[in-house]
């Protein structure tokens, strides 16, 4: 009797230890200093604001870049933002875990469907900047790709 509930307690814990470490792998590791919100993968087209993914200037010193992920590319036309102003990240996925990672920079988020990721970057150095998917998400994943211009 007492070994029956030992293994119950055994299982508990090791799911509770393992969320735990999911979690902080997931927090630590892939958006230091950018936030999580949930949203309906299904209606990413018409919440805002991946209802126009793009560019939108917030204020002087402030843009914002909605772009959706999806097997095998992403969703945002014309990509070019200007250099030293804070760019805001703003990224999700309507099927499955993709990355959405800026070569030759610090922004590597990790794109999950039915969350928002956020991320802030300052570009120091104009120039034409290649965005990849470095999280394995199916047989086209090599050819996720894009481009963003700084100016
Ligand atoms: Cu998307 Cu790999």
């Amino acid at each position: 009797k007492y070994e029956k509930i030992w293994l119950v307690f055994g299982l508990v814990s090791l799911i509770v230890f393992l969320s735990i470490v999911g979690v902080s792998a997931f927090s630590h590791g892939h958006t230091p200093a950018g936030g999580m919100t949930t949203i309906d993968p299904k209606k990413v087209n018409e919440t805002a604001p991946f209802d126009k993914p793009g560019v939108t200037q917030i204020d002087d010193d402030t843009y914002q870049v909605a772009i959706v992920a999806m097997a095998f590319g992403y969703t945002a036309p014309d990509l070019k933002v200007p250099v030293g102003k804070e760019i805001i990240f703003k990224v999700t996925s309507t099927d499955v875990v993709h990355s959405f990672t800026i070569d030759n920079t610090k922004v590597n988020m990790m794109v999950v469907p039915g969350q928002i990721t956020t991320k802030s970057y300052t570009f120091d150095k104009p120039g034409k900047y290649l965005i990849l998917c470095n999280e394995y998400c199916g047989s086209g994943h090599h050819y996720m790709f894009t481009e963003i211009e700084v100016y």
